[in-house]
């Protein structure tokens, strides 16, 4: 009794004392498990949060227009000099991956609420023909690049509480995709609360409504010490392995280009801590958030906070200003993300969802509209930390269609479609003819696994010059 006076005191204090409403129907199991989540939970820094990011001004992040500039960005290369530049950035990044110094994260325990997709992201099978999923496509890219440098670079495959299990398990059942080196690792979570009072949801009798703390939770959760035995944490098994350099990205790009060393280069070249790719942002309402220039520092502007003026300005030549839009692929160095765990806890942001939840009644109550506010780190908010950095334009049509929706913009069929336009690039480089719709597009589906060919590059030799492609085709 003592035990359960002394939880709702310190709830009560918050304004949380609901959460043991369902306190004397659970058994002692139920009530220990309880116990433990409240326990885990910092209300004091959960009160800061609602008041700031529920129920005060901070919901928008400000933005100070004068203090904001275009940023410089390594634009895509012109000229033979630059060209040549960029062959030497290459040849550095390649170093980089034949010394086993390259390590590769992709994050993966968003909760992929848009896509609807019953499983986690990463299996979602995305392959054009092969129906391979992304975590294979991506699985592959990783062998591809150990055979080409002769040493694979470690993967590192971040989860939540709620897709963990299954990932691993989708790893396990598929002999691992023939990686030699793979781990998994958890985020933290953060309670959600209810949009209009600030009150923590309750997910089932005595369960508290815990989601993902954002994909910026990467970084506490890479120096976490390993749950299982004593695991050391990611950073300092890295460490041990020679690893001095991360890549990073993001579950739901089948595109991208893993362990591109020529990022890996520039950004090395740069004596950089932290490096961004962006591509060019055709309009300035398009949907992605935009990397400028604060007081000399890097920073990225979400599109929603982004003021008008800025998005609107253009330069000289009618461009856009500010056009870096980011494409959440990003080159981190170890030593930074060890420095920067200790010294700098990220901000968090709101995320305004559904969150199916027990209503006042005890029954699960699933809005049809957003009713939750989810809390959420964002990797970015470590760039204006970095002491060095590089911004790489890179060419969207080549590295980015996130698979976001179920069915519209980023959803299989676009992806689908920007895959087989990609390959059908290759193909075309390598000397096949390939049929194209008016618009530019390929009419059906064609796919390379990167065991196959990982660039337009290695495909050309594979395939006989002349060749007309026809139907749909997979080569692996
Ligand atoms: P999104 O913000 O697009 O979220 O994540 P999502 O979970 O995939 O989809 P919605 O918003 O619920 O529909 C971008 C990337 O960041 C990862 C996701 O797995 C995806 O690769 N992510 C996001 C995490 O790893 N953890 C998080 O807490 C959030």
């Amino acid at each position: 009794m003592a035990f359960k006076q002394d939880l709702a005191e310190r709830l009560e204090k918050h304004g949380q004392g609901h959460l043991l409403r369902s306190w004397d129907d659970l058994d002692d199991a139920g009530r220990e498990a309880l116990a433990a989540e409240v326990a885990s939970i910092d209300f004091d820094h959960l009160s800061r949060l609602v008041a700031e990011l529920v129920k005060g001004e901070g919901a928008r992040a400000e933005v100070d227009t004068d203090r904001v500039r275009p940023i410089d960005v390594v634009r895509m290369p012109q000229t033979d000099a630059e060209r040549a530049d960029r062959r030497r950035a290459t040849e550095a990044g390649e170093e980089a991956l034949a010394a086993g110094e390259v390590g590769v994260v992709v994050v993966a325990g968003g909760s992929g609420t848009r896509l609807g997709f019953p499983g986690p992201k990463g299996t979602f099978p995305i392959g054009p023909v092969s129906s391979a999923s992304l975590f294979q496509i991506h699985a592959e890219k990783v062998v591809a690049l150990g055979r080409r440098y002769g040493k694979q670079p470690p993967l590192y495959v971040m989860t939540s509480h709620e897709n963990h299990d299954a990932t691993v398990r989708f790893f396990e059942e598929h002999d691992r995709f023939g990686l030699d080196h793979v781990r998994f690792f958890v985020q933290g979570r953060m309670p959600a609360v209810d949009l209009a009072t600030g009150a923590v949801l309750l997910a089932g009798p005595g369960q508290v409504a815990m989601s993902p703390d954002g994909h910026g939770g990467t970084l506490a959760a890479l120096a976490a010490p390993g749950g299982e035995g004593c695991k050391p944490s990611c950073l300092d098994e890295m460490g041990d392995r020679g690893v001095r350099t991360l890549f990073y990205f993001q579950v739901d790009n089948p595109m991208v280009e893993i362990a591109d060393p020529t990022f890996i280069g520039l950004h090395r070249r740069a004596d950089a801590e932290m490096s961004l790719k962006v591509i060019e942002k055709l309009a300035p309402d398009e949907k992605v958030g935009v990397v400028v220039d604060v007081d000399g520092r890097p920073q990225i502007i979400e599109y929603s906070d982004l003021p008008r003026p800025l998005a609107e300005a253009r330069n000289e030549e009618g461009q856009l200003a500010y056009w870096a839009g980011s494409i959440a692929i990003h080159v981190l160095e170890r030593s930074f993300v060890q420095r920067l765990v200790g010294v700098h806890r990220l901000p968090f942001h709101r995320a305004v969802k559904k969150v199916p939840y027990l209503g006042e009644a005890g029954e699960l109550v699933r809005p049809a509209e957003p009713n939750a506010v989810k809390f959420e780190q964002f990797i970015f908010d470590a760039l204006p930390e970095a002491r060095g950095y590089v911004v790489v334009e890179t060419d969207r049509a080549v590295e980015f269609e996130p698979l976001k929706n179920a069915v519209g913009p980023d959803s299989p069929a676009t992806v689908h479609q920007r895959m087989s336009d990609l390959f059908g690039s290759w193909l075309e480089q390598a000397g096949a003819v390939v049929p194209r719709r008016p618009d530019g597009t390929v009419p059906f589906a064609v796919e390379i696994s990167p065991l196959f060919a990982l660039d337009a590059h290695e495909l050309k030799g594979k395939v006989e010059p002349g060749t007309t492609i026809e139907r749909p085709i997979y080569l692996r």
